[in-house]
Protein backbone atom coordinates (compact mmCIF):
# COMPACT_ATOMS: atom_id res chain seq x y z
CA UNK A 1 0.00 0.00 0.00
CA UNK A 2 1.36 3.69 -0.87
CA UNK A 3 0.02 6.66 0.72
CA UNK A 4 1.11 10.02 -0.34
CA UNK A 5 1.72 12.52 2.60
CA UNK A 6 1.81 9.49 5.06
CA UNK A 7 3.34 11.87 7.17
CA UNK A 8 0.66 14.43 7.78
CA UNK A 9 -1.96 14.52 10.10
CA UNK A 10 -4.71 12.23 7.97
CA UNK A 11 -1.96 9.94 6.44
CA UNK A 12 0.16 8.81 9.54
CA UNK A 13 -3.39 8.31 11.54
CA UNK A 14 -3.50 6.09 7.97
CA UNK A 15 -0.57 4.17 7.89
CA UNK A 16 -1.04 3.14 11.61
CA UNK A 17 -4.03 1.56 10.52
CA UNK A 18 -3.12 -0.12 7.70
CA UNK A 19 0.06 -1.37 9.57
CA UNK A 20 -2.38 -2.79 12.63
CA UNK A 21 -4.07 -4.78 9.78
CA UNK A 22 -0.69 -6.40 8.55
CA UNK A 23 -0.19 -4.14 5.05
CA UNK A 24 2.84 -3.74 3.49
CA UNK A 25 3.12 0.52 3.79
CA UNK A 26 4.95 2.30 1.81
CA UNK A 27 4.69 6.47 3.29
CA UNK A 28 5.75 8.46 0.32
CA UNK A 29 6.28 12.57 1.51
CA UNK A 30 8.61 15.44 0.71
CA UNK A 31 7.54 16.70 4.96
CA UNK A 32 6.17 20.14 3.71
CA UNK A 33 3.67 20.02 6.28
CA UNK A 34 4.10 16.88 7.13
CA UNK A 35 6.62 15.10 10.02
CA UNK A 36 9.06 12.11 10.45
CA UNK A 37 7.55 12.45 14.41
CA UNK A 38 4.00 11.64 12.94
CA UNK A 39 5.09 8.08 11.83
CA UNK A 40 8.23 7.47 14.04
CA UNK A 41 6.16 4.94 15.59
CA UNK A 42 6.13 2.87 12.86
CA UNK A 43 9.87 3.09 11.90
CA UNK A 44 10.15 -0.03 14.87
CA UNK A 45 7.60 -2.37 12.14
CA UNK A 46 10.14 -4.08 9.44
CA UNK A 47 6.59 -3.78 7.23
CA UNK A 48 6.84 0.21 7.01
CA UNK A 49 9.21 2.16 4.88
CA UNK A 50 9.21 6.17 4.66
CA UNK A 51 10.49 7.99 1.36
CA UNK A 52 11.15 11.72 1.14
CA UNK A 53 9.81 12.36 -2.50
CA UNK A 54 7.72 15.27 -4.13
CA UNK A 55 4.76 13.28 -5.47
CA UNK A 56 5.09 16.77 -7.82
CA UNK A 57 7.83 14.25 -10.25
CA UNK A 58 7.26 10.86 -11.31
CA UNK A 59 7.83 8.15 -8.60
CA UNK A 60 8.95 3.97 -9.87
CA UNK A 61 7.25 1.60 -7.56
CA UNK A 62 5.51 -1.46 -7.65
CA UNK A 63 2.12 -1.49 -5.43
CA UNK A 64 -1.21 -2.79 -5.10
CA UNK A 65 -3.08 -0.11 -3.88
CA UNK A 66 -2.36 4.24 -3.39
CA UNK A 67 -4.04 6.23 -1.15
CA UNK A 68 -3.20 9.54 -2.57
CA UNK A 69 -3.06 11.94 0.42
CA UNK A 70 -0.07 14.12 -0.33
CA UNK A 71 -1.57 18.17 -0.34
CA UNK A 72 -1.52 20.85 1.92
CA UNK A 73 -4.71 21.22 3.64
CA UNK A 74 -4.76 24.37 5.78
CA UNK A 75 -5.50 27.42 4.19
CA UNK A 76 -2.17 29.12 5.58
CA UNK A 77 -0.12 26.05 4.49
CA UNK A 78 -1.44 26.01 1.38
CA UNK A 79 -1.47 29.87 0.20
CA UNK A 80 1.63 29.53 1.31
CA UNK A 81 3.42 28.61 -1.96
CA UNK A 82 -0.39 28.20 -3.91
CA UNK A 83 1.58 27.69 -7.49
CA UNK A 84 3.48 24.42 -5.71
CA UNK A 85 -0.45 23.64 -4.16
CA UNK A 86 -2.13 23.62 -7.40
CA UNK A 87 1.32 21.19 -9.07
CA UNK A 88 0.73 18.47 -6.05
CA UNK A 89 -2.90 18.34 -6.77
CA UNK A 90 -2.58 18.39 -10.42
CA UNK A 91 0.90 17.16 -11.41
CA UNK A 92 1.17 14.75 -8.21
CA UNK A 93 -2.31 13.33 -9.70
CA UNK A 94 -1.04 12.91 -13.26
CA UNK A 95 1.82 11.08 -11.71
CA UNK A 96 -0.23 8.71 -8.71
CA UNK A 97 -2.95 8.05 -12.38
CA UNK A 98 0.48 6.77 -14.24
CA UNK A 99 1.66 4.75 -11.66
CA UNK A 100 -1.57 3.18 -10.91
CA UNK A 101 -1.98 2.40 -14.70
CA UNK A 102 1.42 0.80 -15.09
CA UNK A 103 1.21 -1.33 -12.24
CA UNK A 104 -2.49 -1.93 -12.46
CA UNK A 105 -2.89 -0.41 -8.61
CA UNK A 106 -6.26 0.59 -7.15
CA UNK A 107 -5.32 4.53 -6.00
CA UNK A 108 -7.92 6.60 -4.13
CA UNK A 109 -8.27 10.25 -4.13
CA UNK A 110 -8.32 12.25 -0.67
CA UNK A 111 -10.39 15.09 -2.55
CA UNK A 112 -12.17 17.64 -0.25
CA UNK A 113 -15.54 19.38 0.83
CA UNK A 114 -13.71 22.48 -0.77
CA UNK A 115 -14.86 21.09 -4.54
CA UNK A 116 -18.34 22.44 -3.57
CA UNK A 117 -16.60 25.97 -2.52
CA UNK A 118 -19.06 28.15 -1.04
CA UNK A 119 -22.21 25.91 -1.69
CA UNK A 120 -25.67 27.13 -2.52
CA UNK A 121 -27.22 23.81 -1.47
CA UNK A 122 -27.11 22.46 2.04
CA UNK A 123 -26.45 20.13 2.96
CA UNK A 124 -24.18 18.82 0.26
CA UNK A 125 -24.78 15.91 -1.47
CA UNK A 126 -22.12 14.46 -4.15
CA UNK A 127 -24.55 15.29 -6.89
CA UNK A 128 -24.45 19.47 -6.67
CA UNK A 129 -21.50 20.89 -8.91
CA UNK A 130 -20.35 23.28 -6.44
CA UNK A 131 -19.73 27.21 -6.69
CA UNK A 132 -16.42 27.63 -6.98
CA UNK A 133 -14.13 31.00 -7.53
CA UNK A 134 -11.23 30.09 -10.26
CA UNK A 135 -9.61 33.35 -9.33
CA UNK A 136 -9.31 33.89 -5.61
CA UNK A 137 -6.55 32.96 -2.89
CA UNK A 138 -8.46 29.73 -2.17
CA UNK A 139 -8.24 28.72 -5.81
CA UNK A 140 -5.15 27.03 -5.44
CA UNK A 141 -6.46 24.16 -3.33
CA UNK A 142 -10.08 24.18 -4.95
CA UNK A 143 -9.54 23.94 -8.26
CA UNK A 144 -6.99 22.16 -8.18
CA UNK A 145 -9.08 19.50 -6.18
CA UNK A 146 -11.43 19.63 -9.12
CA UNK A 147 -8.87 19.20 -11.40
CA UNK A 148 -7.80 16.21 -9.52
CA UNK A 149 -11.11 14.61 -9.48
CA UNK A 150 -11.65 15.21 -13.31
CA UNK A 151 -8.17 13.60 -14.00
CA UNK A 152 -9.35 10.81 -11.94
CA UNK A 153 -12.65 10.09 -13.76
CA UNK A 154 -10.67 10.78 -16.87
CA UNK A 155 -8.33 7.84 -16.30
CA UNK A 156 -11.25 5.78 -15.25
CA UNK A 157 -13.41 6.33 -18.19
CA UNK A 158 -10.47 6.12 -20.97
CA UNK A 159 -7.82 3.38 -19.26
CA UNK A 160 -10.27 2.00 -16.65
CA UNK A 161 -8.41 2.90 -13.69
CA UNK A 162 -9.87 1.54 -10.76
CA UNK A 163 -10.12 4.28 -8.71
CA UNK A 164 -12.08 6.03 -5.60
CA UNK A 165 -12.82 9.21 -4.78
CA UNK A 166 -13.66 10.36 -1.30
CA UNK A 167 -14.81 14.02 -0.72
CA UNK A 168 -13.37 14.56 3.39
CA UNK A 169 -15.15 17.20 5.33
CA UNK A 170 -13.37 19.20 8.46
CA UNK A 171 -11.26 16.26 9.97
CA UNK A 172 -9.80 17.17 13.74
CA UNK A 173 -7.53 15.19 16.03
CA UNK A 174 -4.53 14.39 17.14
CA UNK A 175 -1.53 15.46 15.23
CA UNK A 176 -2.89 18.35 13.87
CA UNK A 177 -0.49 20.97 12.77
CA UNK A 178 -0.75 23.38 16.31
CA UNK A 179 -0.12 26.56 14.41
CA UNK A 180 -1.75 26.06 10.60
CA UNK A 181 -4.56 28.27 11.47
CA UNK A 182 -7.39 25.52 11.13
CA UNK A 183 -10.43 26.43 13.59
CA UNK A 184 -10.17 23.20 16.32
CA UNK A 185 -6.47 23.45 16.81
CA UNK A 186 -6.49 27.02 16.98
CA UNK A 187 -9.18 27.38 19.50
CA UNK A 188 -7.74 24.78 21.64
CA UNK A 189 -4.38 26.23 21.86
CA UNK A 190 -5.51 29.73 22.38
CA UNK A 191 -7.78 27.94 25.46
CA UNK A 192 -4.88 25.78 26.70
CA UNK A 193 -3.14 29.24 26.91
CA UNK A 194 -6.04 31.54 28.05
CA UNK A 195 -5.75 33.44 25.18
CA UNK A 196 -8.60 35.11 23.31
CA UNK A 197 -10.44 33.29 21.17
CA UNK A 198 -10.12 34.20 17.51
CA UNK A 199 -13.68 33.88 15.80
CA UNK A 200 -13.87 35.56 11.74
CA UNK A 201 -17.11 36.78 11.43
CA UNK A 202 -19.85 36.36 13.61
CA UNK A 203 -19.53 32.91 14.62
CA UNK A 204 -22.78 32.35 13.00
CA UNK A 205 -20.89 30.34 10.10
CA UNK A 206 -21.50 26.35 10.95
CA UNK A 207 -18.89 23.78 10.34
CA UNK A 208 -19.19 19.83 11.04
CA UNK A 209 -16.32 17.92 12.29
CA UNK A 210 -15.61 14.43 12.02
CA UNK A 211 -13.07 12.82 14.26
CA UNK A 212 -10.17 11.33 12.43
CA UNK A 213 -10.35 7.57 13.55
CA UNK A 214 -13.52 7.73 11.66
CA UNK A 215 -13.05 9.20 8.54
CA UNK A 216 -10.35 6.61 8.11
CA UNK A 217 -12.50 4.24 8.51
CA UNK A 218 -14.39 5.59 5.92
CA UNK A 219 -11.31 5.87 3.69
CA UNK A 220 -10.00 2.04 4.16
CA UNK A 221 -14.09 1.10 3.54
CA UNK A 222 -13.81 3.06 0.20
CA UNK A 223 -10.44 1.40 -0.65
CA UNK A 224 -12.01 -1.94 -0.04
CA UNK A 225 -15.29 -1.74 -2.26
CA UNK A 226 -15.18 -3.14 -5.53
CA UNK A 227 -14.11 -1.99 -9.17
CA UNK A 228 -17.95 -0.94 -9.73
CA UNK A 229 -17.77 2.10 -7.07
CA UNK A 230 -15.57 5.30 -8.05
CA UNK A 231 -17.64 7.76 -5.59
CA UNK A 232 -17.08 10.38 -5.46
CA UNK A 233 -18.53 10.05 -1.60
CA UNK A 234 -18.77 11.96 1.10
CA UNK A 235 -16.96 11.64 4.14
CA UNK A 236 -17.48 13.48 6.99
CA UNK A 237 -19.53 14.23 10.33
CA UNK A 238 -23.04 15.67 9.16
CA UNK A 239 -23.63 16.98 12.48
CA UNK A 240 -23.39 20.52 12.55
CA UNK A 241 -22.40 23.44 15.30
CA UNK A 242 -21.93 27.10 14.74
CA UNK A 243 -17.85 28.17 15.32
CA UNK A 244 -19.27 29.91 18.56
CA UNK A 245 -20.67 26.83 19.85
CA UNK A 246 -17.65 25.00 18.92
CA UNK A 247 -15.37 27.59 20.63
CA UNK A 248 -17.57 27.39 23.95
CA UNK A 249 -17.10 23.79 24.34
CA UNK A 250 -13.72 24.04 23.90
CA UNK A 251 -13.70 26.24 26.60
CA UNK A 252 -15.63 23.86 29.21
CA UNK A 253 -13.74 21.08 27.98
CA UNK A 254 -10.50 22.99 28.90
CA UNK A 255 -11.49 24.86 31.75
CA UNK A 256 -10.29 27.88 30.08
CA UNK A 257 -10.94 31.38 31.04
CA UNK A 258 -10.32 32.70 26.96
CA UNK A 259 -12.91 35.17 26.10
CA UNK A 260 -13.97 35.31 22.69
CA UNK A 261 -12.60 37.77 20.18
CA UNK A 262 -14.21 38.18 16.58
CA UNK A 263 -12.37 39.19 13.43
CA UNK A 264 -13.75 39.96 9.89
CA UNK A 265 -14.41 36.79 7.99
CA UNK A 266 -11.56 35.94 5.21
CA UNK A 267 -12.34 35.99 1.46
CA UNK A 268 -14.36 32.84 0.09
CA UNK A 269 -14.87 31.77 3.52
CA UNK A 270 -17.81 29.51 3.16
CA UNK A 271 -20.58 30.30 4.92
CA UNK A 272 -21.99 27.10 5.70
CA UNK A 273 -20.46 23.31 5.35
CA UNK A 274 -22.21 20.37 6.08
CA UNK A 275 -22.02 17.22 4.29
CA UNK A 276 -25.01 14.69 3.19
CA UNK A 277 -23.55 11.09 4.01
CA UNK A 278 -26.82 9.08 2.75
CA UNK A 279 -24.19 7.56 0.04
CA UNK A 280 -21.61 6.80 2.10
CA UNK A 281 -24.39 4.99 4.70
CA UNK A 282 -25.77 3.09 2.03
CA UNK A 283 -22.36 2.13 -0.37
CA UNK A 284 -19.95 1.73 2.42
CA UNK A 285 -22.58 1.07 5.73
CA UNK A 286 -20.10 3.94 6.94
CA UNK A 287 -21.26 6.93 9.77
CA UNK A 288 -19.13 8.44 12.29
CA UNK A 289 -19.19 7.29 15.68
CA UNK A 290 -17.45 9.14 17.58
CA UNK A 291 -18.78 12.22 19.18
CA UNK A 292 -17.64 15.90 19.49
CA UNK A 293 -16.90 16.00 23.30
CA UNK A 294 -15.06 12.45 22.95
CA UNK A 295 -13.22 13.72 19.99
CA UNK A 296 -12.07 16.82 21.57
CA UNK A 297 -11.07 15.62 24.42
CA UNK A 298 -8.25 13.23 23.24
CA UNK A 299 -7.61 16.09 21.07
CA UNK A 300 -6.96 18.27 24.10
CA UNK A 301 -4.84 15.57 25.47
CA UNK A 302 -2.12 15.44 22.85
CA UNK A 303 -2.42 19.60 21.91
CA UNK A 304 -1.62 19.37 25.91
CA UNK A 305 1.32 17.16 25.69
CA UNK A 306 2.69 18.87 23.08
CA UNK A 307 2.40 22.35 24.77
CA UNK A 308 4.18 20.50 27.97
CA UNK A 309 6.93 19.29 25.81
CA UNK A 310 7.44 22.59 24.09
CA UNK A 311 7.37 20.42 20.56
CA UNK A 312 5.83 23.57 18.64
CA UNK A 313 6.35 23.17 15.03
CA UNK A 314 6.31 25.93 12.27
CA UNK A 315 5.16 26.24 8.67
CA UNK A 316 7.57 23.43 6.60
CA UNK A 317 7.32 21.36 9.70
CA UNK A 318 10.59 20.99 9.92
N1 LIG B 1 -7.85 17.40 7.38
C1 LIG B 1 -8.96 17.75 6.78
O1 LIG B 1 -9.88 18.24 7.42
C2 LIG B 1 -9.12 17.53 5.30
C3 LIG B 1 -10.34 17.90 4.71
C4 LIG B 1 -10.50 17.70 3.33
C5 LIG B 1 -9.51 17.11 2.59
N2 LIG B 1 -8.35 16.75 3.19
C6 LIG B 1 -7.30 16.16 2.33
O2 LIG B 1 -6.67 15.08 2.97
C7 LIG B 1 -5.28 15.06 2.64
C8 LIG B 1 -4.46 15.05 3.93
O3 LIG B 1 -4.75 16.23 4.67
P1 LIG B 1 -4.11 16.50 6.11
O4 LIG B 1 -5.12 17.22 6.91
O5 LIG B 1 -3.53 15.24 6.63
O6 LIG B 1 -2.99 17.56 5.73
P2 LIG B 1 -1.44 17.56 6.08
O7 LIG B 1 -0.91 18.87 5.59
O8 LIG B 1 -1.22 17.21 7.50
O9 LIG B 1 -0.88 16.37 5.20
C9 LIG B 1 -0.52 16.49 3.87
C10 LIG B 1 0.80 15.74 3.67
O10 LIG B 1 1.16 15.81 2.29
C11 LIG B 1 2.55 16.12 2.23
N3 LIG B 1 2.78 16.76 0.95
C12 LIG B 1 2.37 17.99 0.52
N4 LIG B 1 2.78 18.21 -0.74
C13 LIG B 1 3.45 17.10 -1.13
C14 LIG B 1 4.11 16.73 -2.32
N5 LIG B 1 4.16 17.55 -3.39
N6 LIG B 1 4.71 15.52 -2.38
C15 LIG B 1 4.70 14.68 -1.31
N7 LIG B 1 4.08 14.99 -0.16
C16 LIG B 1 3.46 16.18 -0.07
C17 LIG B 1 2.81 16.99 3.43
O11 LIG B 1 4.16 17.08 3.80
C18 LIG B 1 1.93 16.33 4.48
O12 LIG B 1 2.62 15.31 5.14
C19 LIG B 1 -5.02 16.28 1.77
O13 LIG B 1 -5.00 15.87 0.42
C20 LIG B 1 -6.20 17.17 2.04
O14 LIG B 1 -6.50 17.97 0.93
C21 LIG B 1 -8.13 16.96 4.52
Amino acid sequence: MLVTGGAGFLGSHLCDRLIEQGHDVLCVDNFYTGTKDNVAALFASPYFELVRHDITFPLYIEVDSIYNLACPASPMHYQHDPVQTTKTSVHGAINMLGLAKRVGARILQASTSEVYGDPSVHPQKESYWGNTNPIGPRSCYDEGKRCAETLFFDYHRQHQLSIKVARIFNTYGPRMHPNDGRVVSNFIIQALQNAPITIYGDGSQSRSFCYVDDLVDGLLRMMETGPGLTGPINLGNPHEFTISELARKIIDLTNSNSELSYKPLPSDDPRQRCPDIARARSELGWEPKVDLAEGLATTIAYFEEQLREGRWRSIGGR
